[in-house]
């Protein structure tokens, strides 16, 4: 739904004599119809220049972005004329900010009415859809409402309605939660989960928060320097070694107890996440478990957990045990080996 190549941003500041700043450097991304997508890094990774990029508010350097089977970097590049073709694909991207960029002066429906004035739809029309959609975000009583009587998630419904007036295939956010209360923050996450299942609608997010990535993504990338670093479904980056996101995700802590121990770190996932494997490991190998650590938790419905377990004795005579959990299914990181 959303594939960009070769993505390559580079800023040129106008008073820093010729000084340029990479932002993007070869971003590949593809996103998948229908689901939601995060991304997360620190401050100044990108992720903006990306999402900016994506939609065309600014201009990539090189590399292309293609968003619904259109190809977006294409039309920019064609003069005028283009610039309608555009807009008009554009407008199959929604939006949404993080300061909810609404017009104060306007009253909750006209703003969720804005751009369907940009596209020309007569105000009958826009007037249902805007009603419609304020329904859609649980705020159909607010339509004559002035933002400035509205509390920050609901500023944010409307927003999210507005950004969907143009009835797009894809949803791009900005960090639409950083400016929210935790609780907050739940229910506008639990409103874009709910409109991704209703509307088909696929969501590429940007956050800081690995929170969000928990609650609502089904897959995410974390970036870094301009580039991205890992990628993948939920569940594959968890299955990864090594892998930084799922180490974020479920972090698990706990050192070993003494020398001579192995650590080991073992994901569960689906099936394998209800059976009780550690005690038939220790009972099959007549062996001592200590659990140094743990995290359980639900992502996309299914149950995930992390566990940081400790066995007796180094790594090399826990061989077979260790075998043994990856015959059942579960992911095996060695944390320690433990000294002979
Ligand atoms: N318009 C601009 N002109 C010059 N440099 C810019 C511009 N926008 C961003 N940058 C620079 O590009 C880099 C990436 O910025 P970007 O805003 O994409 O990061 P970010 O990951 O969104 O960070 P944050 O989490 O703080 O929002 C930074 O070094 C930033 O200073
Ligand atoms: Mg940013």
């Amino acid at each position: 739904m959303i594939t960009t190549t070769g993505l390559t941003k580079v800023y040129r500041s106008a008073h820093g004599r010729g000084r340029e700043i990479t932002a993007l450097d070869g971003v590949d991304l593809h996103v998948r119809e229908g689901e939601v997508f995060g991304v997360v890094g620190q401050s100044g990774a990108g992720k903006s220049s990306l999402i900016r990029c994506v939609n065309l508010l600014e201009r990539p350097t090189s590399g292309t972005v293609t968003v619904a089977g259109q190809d977006l970097t294409a039309l920019a590049g064609r003069g005028r004329r283009a610039g309608k073709d555009l807009r008009r694909a554009r407008s199959s991207i929604g939006m949404v900010f993080q300061h909810f960029n609404l017009l104060s002066s306007r009253t909750v429906e006209d703003n969720v009415e804005l751009p369907l004035e940009i596209l020309g739809v007569p105000a009958r029309e826009r007037s249902r859809r805007a009603l419609e959609l304020l329904d859609l975000v649980g705020l159909a009583d607010k339509a004559k409402a002035y933002p400035a009587q509205l509390s920050g998630g609901q500023k944010q419904r409307v927003g999210i309605a507005r950004a969907l007036a143009g009835d797009p295939k894809v949803l791009l956010s900005d960090e639409a939660t950083s400016a929210l209360d935790p609780e907050t923050t739940r229910s506008i996450l639990q409103l874009l989960r709910d409109l991704n299942r209703q509307l088909g609608l696929t969501v590429l997010l940007i956050t800081h928060e690995m929170e969000v990535v928990k609650t609502i993504c089904d897959s995410a990338a974390l970036m870094r320097k301009g580039r991205i670093v890992e990628s993948g479904t939920v569940s594959e980056l968890l299955a990864t070694p090594g892998s930084e996101l799922a180490r974020e995700l479920f972090p698990v802590g706990g050192d070993a107890s003494g020398p001579g121990r192995t650590v080991v770190d073992v994901t569960f996932q689906g099936e394998a996440a209800t059976r009780p494997v550690i005690s038939q490991l220790s009972r099959t190998y007549n062996i001592d478990i200590s659990i140094l650590g743990a995290a359980m938790d639900t992502v996309g419905g299914r149950q995930i957990g992390r566990m940081r377990i400790e066995l007796p004795g180094a790594y090399e005579e826990n061989v077979v045990p260790v075998g043994f959990l990856r015959e059942q299914g579960l992911q095996i990181e060695i944390v320690k080996e433990g000294a002979q």
